[in-house]
């Protein structure tokens, strides 16, 4: 493992998420190769740090050519077990976590998260406990943590209160599974492994940033094929964040070396309403690299985008999901564009005005199917 602040270098260990230097962020290093076999995550055993583990059928998800636009493609991550990204991260969480003793995971959680720990903390036989700002998660999200048996804990405040809460106290009793957890981490790079296979190296890859953990994970991805010899030409990451809750799209756009970080992020995009991404030397890092950028959209931009992307190409996304689409319509990028759609509309169906026709008669319905 090596910090990517100070680069120390630690051996291996499962318990280790910070490092014990200079407190920053800890990335895995690892012996890999390339030899996919067999599907879904563990497809890439020889990408990972751990070969084999829990498994819930996560990850192949349907990479869609959109009819948005030309050379633009959909990664649907939606098609999950649980709905959502996140359950490539638990898959090798919840199996890290299991390899290294413990019996309790907990997360904060803006709601997906919280789903797909208490999913595969199910299927592996431990207790799951989440960590939710009150108010602030969407009905389906909250729905899959109590139907899987989660002990759920709700605080005053936002994600990063919550966050806050694991940090401070959770790690001591459980294991935690939020992405400041870098094993997590190494099940979402996959969506890069997966990529790759169906497309080569793309030009662009867009990807809704919340805490920022994905469009890390991702990253690594791609320079992990790079470095063997795979992906030649790396693609641009870029990070989208809602306006209301954009402190890294906001600095980026003022040339900042540091996020804005903010106490009270807005967005009708629950899932990425979060202040103080705790991955964004990661994801600044991925950006930079990969000479990406980051940028903002509106909530009525996200709507918008979820709606033409369920109408036009048939795909349903949660707000969240939908930013990275928001951005692609306001960006006009050439060439091969990959949109992350990281979470299913069915996740908050709050967010979707329903419009019905009452009739009263069969008349009445072959009257309109004439028309
Ligand atoms: C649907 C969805 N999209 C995007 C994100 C943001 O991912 P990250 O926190 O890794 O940036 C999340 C995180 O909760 C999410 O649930
Ligand atoms: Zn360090």
């Amino acid at each position: 493992m090596r910090c990517i602040n100070c680069g120390a270098v630690y051996t291996p260990n499962f318990r280790l998420y910070r490092c014990p230097k200079c407190g920053g962020l800890l990335e895995i290093i690892s012996p890999i190769y390339w030899a996919p076999s067999g599907r879904g995550v563990w497809r890439y055993g020889t990408m990972l740090p751990v070969r084999q583990g829990v498994t819930l059928g996560e990850g192949g998800t349907p990479l869609v050519e959109s009819q948005l636009g030309r050379g633009i493609y959909i990664k649907f991550e939606g098609a999950n077990p649980t709905g959502s990204f996140k359950d490539r991260g638990m898959a090798l969480g919840i199996t890290v976590a299991k390899n290294s003793g413990a019996d309790k995971v907990v997360v904060a959680s803006t709601g997906n998260t919280a789903a797909s720990a208490a999913a595969y903390a199910a299927r592996a036989g431990m207790t799951c406990y989440v960590v939710l700002p009150r108010g602030n998660v969407a009905r389906g999200k909250l729905m899959q943590a109590a139907l899987h048996g989660a002990e759920i804990v709700t605080i005053d405040g936002f994600f990063d209160r919550a966050l806050e809460y694991v940090l401070t106290y959770g790690t001591k009793y459980a294991y935690p599974l939020n992405s400041f957890n870098p094993w997590r981490l190494e099940g979402q790079k996959t969506i890069a492994f997966e990529i790759f296979e169906e497309l080569g190296c793309p030009d662009y890859v867009v990807v809704p940033v919340g805490n920022a953990g994905n469009i890390s994970a991702i990253w690594k991805g791609f320079r992990e094929l790079h470095q063997l010899g795979l992906c030649r030409r790396l693609p641009k990451m870029v990070g989208v964040q809602a306006e209301g809750a954009a402190p890294i799209a906001k600095a980026w756009q003022l040339g900042l070396e540091e996020p804005l970080f903010l106490d009270n992020p807005h967005t009708v995009a629950t899932a990425i309403k979060i202040g103080k991404p705790i991955n964004w030397r990661k994801a600044v890092a991925a950006v930079q690299q990969s000479d990406g950028f980051f940028t903002q959209v509106t909530d009525g931009e996200i709507l918008k985008a979820q709606r033409l992307l369920a109408a036009r190409d048939g795909i349903g996304a949660e707000p969240a999901g939908a930013a990275s689409i928001a951005a692609l319509l306001k960006l006009n990028l050439s060439g091969t564009v990959v949109a992350v759609v990281t979470g299913h509309a069915l996740k908050d169906p709050d967010a979707v005005e329903i419009s019905t026709r009452e009739i009263r008669n069969s008349e009445e319905l072959v009257h309109m199917l004439e028309k």
